[in-house]
């Protein structure tokens, strides 16, 4: 069984400490919103809709504590920029900072929630894309532990299984953090879903050798046009995709369109520290004096989309009105 990603208890946070897994099943407590930010920097909690959980407790933590509300959302807002899910939560959080200690927590509560609710939709709307016997590809982690729960490009799958598909999942390795060799896999194979990992260079010669049903992951920041931000690696992933006929499909909650943005371009690229490619997990795999570059992200174009899987249903391309329109729809919160 995969654990909570985040529990609140009388004042407390709880999180899933996400860089011990899969050796260790453990928890990082936070007090406070200092404690709460430096767990979303260090990747205690990561994947964009918990990231956005967390920094609403966060915001409930420090308006506990009596603390500057302002500096508080700064302070959050600073640890991680490529995931929109950040600032949809503290713009969320901006109406409610004013009202009372309880209030604030009432609201940091209902987004935890409603995220839970959300990703179970998302899974239900794409699970009518993946073919019963279908081989799944898969990248970074998108599941239960990068959300309140369930999980989005995971999600799908989850629903698939619950429904009597038998479905089988390729999980990149995702270099440099491993997110899907250590995180995808384990939460998998703690459900019983088949899975098997690759590193992140194959996927194009087991496109060519076996079938391939879809691609499925999740997403960080999507544009207006459909430009997609998700993990280092996705944009590479789609263009194999795209060369042997393999859907390449997103699944993610409407909070990570960013409104503001027209297309890809405008999307903050998290640069990363670059001892995580040098000596990953205490291995020295680099020698010191050769330069190493790290970008967390990478933006796939809308024309390598199939299609969007959100709690609102699937959105087809041209997305300027697939996703315009998704908005409108969208019940205000
Ligand atoms: O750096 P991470 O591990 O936070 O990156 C996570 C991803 O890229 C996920 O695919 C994305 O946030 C969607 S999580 C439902």
């Amino acid at each position: 069984m995969v654990p909570d990603t985040l529990k609140w208890n009388e004042g407390e946070l709880s999180l899933l400490d996400q860089t011990k897994l899969p050796w260790e099943v453990s928890f990082v407590r936070c007090k406070t919103c200092e404690e709460v930010a430096s767990a979303i920097k260090s990747m205690v909690v990561r994947g964009a809709p918990a990231i956005g959980v967390a920094a609403a407790y966060g915001m409930a933590l420090a308006r506990l504590a009596g603390e500057d509300m302002l500096e508080a959302r700064f302070l959050l807002m600073s640890t991680r920029p490529t995931a929109v899910n950040l600032r949809w939560a503290l713009e969320r959080m901006d109406r409610v900072v004013g009202a009372s200690p309880v209030a604030v927590v009432d609201e940091a509560v209902a987004i935890h929630r409603e995220d839970l609710n959300i990703n179970k939709a998302i899974g239900e709307n794409g699970a009518n894309l993946i073919p019963d016997g279908a081989n799944v590809v898969t990248h970074c982690n998108a599941g239960a532990i990068a959300t309140a729960g369930w999980g989005t490009a995971l999600g799908v799958l989850r629903s698939c299984v619950r429904s009597g598909k038998r479905i089988r999942v390729y999980a990149d390795e995702t270099r440099p953090r491993l997110q899907g060799g250590r995180l995808t896999a384990w939460e998998l194979r703690e459900d019983g879903i088949d899975v098997t990992v690759m590193t992140d260079g194959m996927a194009a010669w087991l496109m060519k050798r076996e079938k391939i049903g879809a691609v499925l992951v999740g997403a960080d920041r999507i544009a207006m046009n459909g430009d997609t931000a998700n993990k280092i690696g996705t944009y590479g992933l789609s263009i194999v995709a795209k060369a042997h006929g393999v859907p390449f499909y997103v699944a993610a909650p409407m909070s990570t369109f960013d409104e503001g943005l027209s297309d890809g371009d405008g999307i903050p690229i998290e640069e990363r520290d670059g001892s995580e490619i040098r000596s990953p997990y205490s291995s020295k795999l680099i020698p010191d004096d050769v330069p190493v570059w790290n970008p967390g992200f990478d933006v796939t174009p809308c024309e390598n989309v199939t299609a969007i899987v959100t709690e609102m249903g699937v959105l087809r391309p041209p997305y300027i009105e697939s996703i315009a329109e998704a908005i409108d729809r969208r019940p205000k919160d």
